[in-house]
Parts: C-alpha cells; structure tokens; sequence
C-alpha cells in the first residue's frame, strides 16, 4: 500500500492558503474541530473517505484528524479533485490521500482499493462509490456504519436495504434538512452557474436554459440562472414538481420540445440518459450542454461520441461536436459535475452545514453501534437543528422562541380561538 498518490507536493502552500480560506468561513465545523481536539471523540477510530477533494473537504479532513481519528481520502469524482488541496493535506496536515486530477477509471478504483483496505471502522462517501467497492469485495468486517452525502447514494443505499444487500448501517447524511435544503439548493445553485461561467465565460442574461429534474439542486439552479436574466424552462418526470416549477413561474416542457430552443441544458436529475441521442439531432446550433447530476449518465455523452463526426477541445472543459448534419454544440467538463469539473464546488459556507453533519454523523455512528442495524438511518431532528442553531449563531443571527403560553396553545386541540 502506498503511503498517499497526489500530482505534485509543491502546490502544498497555495492549497494550504485555500484550506484556511475555506476554514474561515465554515464556523460550525471549526467548532466542532475546536470540541473535538479537547474532547477527542475519535480516538482508535479510522475513517476512510470518499469525497470531493476539495478545500472544504480538507477541513472535514483536518476536523475528524484533530478529534483523535485516522483517516484516509480517496476522490469520489475523477474530475473534482484540487491537486494544491491534495498536496497541502498530505504535507501540512500528515492525512493520506490518493487523488489526482483527471484520473482514469482505474486508477480511480484503485483509490478506493487504497483506503478501503485499511480496516476502516466508518466510511464516508459521496456518490456511494466506496461503500459498493466494500461490499462487491467484502471488505465490510469491523466496519461499525457509514455516512452519505449525496442524493445519488441514498438511492443506491435504499435499494441495497431493500435487497437486504447491507452489510452496515448508513446514514444518509443527504436527507439531513441542514443538508439538502442548502447545499443542494443554494450551492449547487450557484456553483453550478459558476462552473458554466469559468469554462465558457458566457452571457447568460436573455438565453433559454433548460433544468432538467425540479429537485432540490434543479431548483437552486433554476432560481440562480433565472436571477441572471436567462428564460428558464423545466423538464420533469413527476407531476407533483412539474406543477411546482410551472407555479414558480417556470416554462416546463418535454425535453422533445425544450431540446429543440434551449441555448443551455444542465441536467441534475439523479437519472439517466436525460439528453440522450433523439435529443442531440434536435438542438439548435452551438447549444451547450451541462450536467450537476452525480454521475456522468444523464447527458449520454458515450453515444454522443459514437454519432459525431468529429470532436475537439476548444478551451478548458469545453468539447465541441458536430453532428452529420453539421449542426455543433458543447459540452462542459465531460458531462462530469460541471460545478466541480469547471469550478471548485460549493462554497464553504454551505459546505459547513453538510459537513457538520458528516462529523455528527460518524459521532453518531460511534456512539449507537450497539443500537444501529444494516439500515439507512436520517440523523435524529435535534441533531439537525442544533446545526441550524449553531449556524445562525455563528452569522449573529437570533429568533423568537415559543412561549409556554404558546406551546400549550399548539399542543392543545380544545383551543381553536
Ligand atoms: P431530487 O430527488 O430532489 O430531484 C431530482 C428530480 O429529478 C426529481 O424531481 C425527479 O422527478 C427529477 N427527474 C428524475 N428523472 C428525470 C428525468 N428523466 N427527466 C426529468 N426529471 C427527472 O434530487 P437532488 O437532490 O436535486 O439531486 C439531483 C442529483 O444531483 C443527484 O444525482 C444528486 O446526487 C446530485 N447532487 C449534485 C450536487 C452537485 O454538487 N452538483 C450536490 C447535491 C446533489
């Protein structure tokens, strides 16, 4: 086993600064980081991870380290890894990590090879990339539960509980109300536009951009671009969001139909094959394509490469093709997530509340192993909103609270009036 992989340790300063940037700007986290070097809640504990390597994952890192933990960090995107982020953890911080920018698909797995055989007692994964390579090796003995981050993997995990294919307890750190309600909303929102601006440096004002998927980081995306002055229209699969988007006063249309004016697609729908190949024929001239959806499937970019005539790069992350029929359009970072491929994925003041509840996760994990089952677990509602306490603290912001008067009031249903 090697001690770490990374593309160049002497980026170490410049992802050191970024770290502490970041750092800066996730209070709760610091906090957590502050209480757990005095309390230790880690001690004995390693932790393999799979995340985005990022400077706000480093923080996690840096957090779960000085808490007493071992821990390891693999790349759970090919394309979203900072290289100066990697270097500064490995030289600054002594925590292992193998990742590097643009890797293939094997050197990829074996990433995941690389910290998942280090008799990990919890896992973190973003994606549930991890946690599948544990199970399909059967490296699970001794792991005590894991977390998840994203939407994609709580999808996969509630399938593999349904199959009775767990062999540890997950908590879906994704359906945390602290998580999806900021993370996937506001930074995908904003870091989704980000990453489209960083790699084709556009005008969006006045351009038809079609959402795919309503969802929580369809809706971010939708409201951020619509604040740029673009025309928004959605495509969805579930009545219930499909009305939702068109009473936020959202165009909502097929993708048969979308697909033949928009000027801009980013998909973000968890599904697969959204764009597919009926739809590139339809596009107009010099149309771009993005996706924010975890993986690599929702625009059918291995089709697409089979049906262009020609292809090339033209600038970082953006690929052009043309069709037989001449007709060109782009594509953005690989059809990877275009807000970590193009830009540095969400900012670190959302990121604080998703991995705050990483950290209390794993706690939580620690603290219930006799208690949890081979199941997918959301962390309990106290937990949740001691997170937004803290956040709202740390941004000087407070509340009213009940009154006892008012409590009774609510609890009661003798008094309507
Ligand atoms: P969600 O479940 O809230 O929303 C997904 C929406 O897409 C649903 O409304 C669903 O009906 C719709 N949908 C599904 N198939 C569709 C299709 N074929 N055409 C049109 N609409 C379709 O999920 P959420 O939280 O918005 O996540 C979406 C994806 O984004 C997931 O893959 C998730 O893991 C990923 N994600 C990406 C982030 C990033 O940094 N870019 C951050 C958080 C999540």
């Amino acid at each position: 086993m090697a001690d770490f992989k990374i593309k160049d340790i002497s980026l170490a300063e410049q992802g050191k600064e970024k770290i502490e940037w970041a750092s800066s700007r996730m209070k709760v986290l610091s906090l957590l980081r502050e209480r757990g070097k005095k309390q230790k809640p880690f001690n004995g504990t390693t932790i393999a991870a799979c995340l985005h390597v990022t400077s706000e994952t480093a923080n996690l890192m840096i957090a779960l380290k000085e808490s007493g933990a071992e821990v390891y960090l693999a790349p759970s995107n090919p394309l979203s890894t900072q290289d100066d982020v990697a270097a500064a953890l490995v030289k600054f911080y002594k925590i292992p990590v193998f990742a590097i920018r643009g890797e293939d698909r094997q050197s990829y797995y074996e990433n995941l090879r690389e910290v998942a055989s280090r008799k990990p007692h919890i896992t973190l994964d973003d994606g549930g990339d991890l946690t599948a390579y544990i199970h399909e090796n059967r490296l699970f003995d001794g792991i005590l539960g894991g977390t998840e981050e994203t939407t994609t993997g709580v999808i996969r995990f509630r399938a593999m509980e349904k199959d009775i294919a767990l062999k540890y307890p997950i908590i879906a750190v994704n359906d945390s109300r602290t998580k999806y309600l900021f993370d996937n909303r506001y930074g995908t929102g904003q870091s989704t536009i980000d990453g489209i601006l960083r790699a084709t440096n556009i005008l969006i004002a006045g351009l038809r951009f079609v959402v795919a998927g309503y969802g929580w980081c369809g809706r971010g995306i939708a409201m951020r671009a619509r604040g740029m002055g673009a025309n928004v229209i959605i495509t969805e699969v579930n009545p219930i969001r499909a009305l939702e988007a068109r009473m936020d006063g959202f165009e909502v249309l097929p993708m048969e139909e979308a697909a033949k004016i928009g000027d801009i697609f980013v998909t973000a729908t968890g599904c697969k094959n959204v764009i597919d190949e009926k739809h590139f024929y339809l596009l107009k001239n010099g149309a771009i394509l993005a996706n924010s959806g975890h993986f690599d499937v929702e625009i059918n970019v291995r089709k697409l490469r089979e049906i262009a005539v020609s292809h090339k790069k033209i600038r970082d992350n953006v690929e052009e093709f043309t069709l037989e029929n001449d007709k060109k359009f782009y594509l953005l970072a690989e059809g990877r997530l275009v807000n970590l491929g193009a830009a540095e994925g969400h900012p670190p003041e959302v990121m604080d509340l998703s991995f705050a509840n990483q950290y209390l996760a794993a706690k939580f994990i620690l603290e219930n192993r006799e208690k949890l089952e081979n199941r997918v677990y959301v962390l309990p509602p106290e937990i949740d909103e001691e997170i937004a306490k803290l956040k709202l603290k740390s941004l000087g912001i407070t509340i009213d609270e009940l009154s006892d008067e008012q409590i009774r009031y609510l609890r009661s249903w003798r008094e309507g009036t």
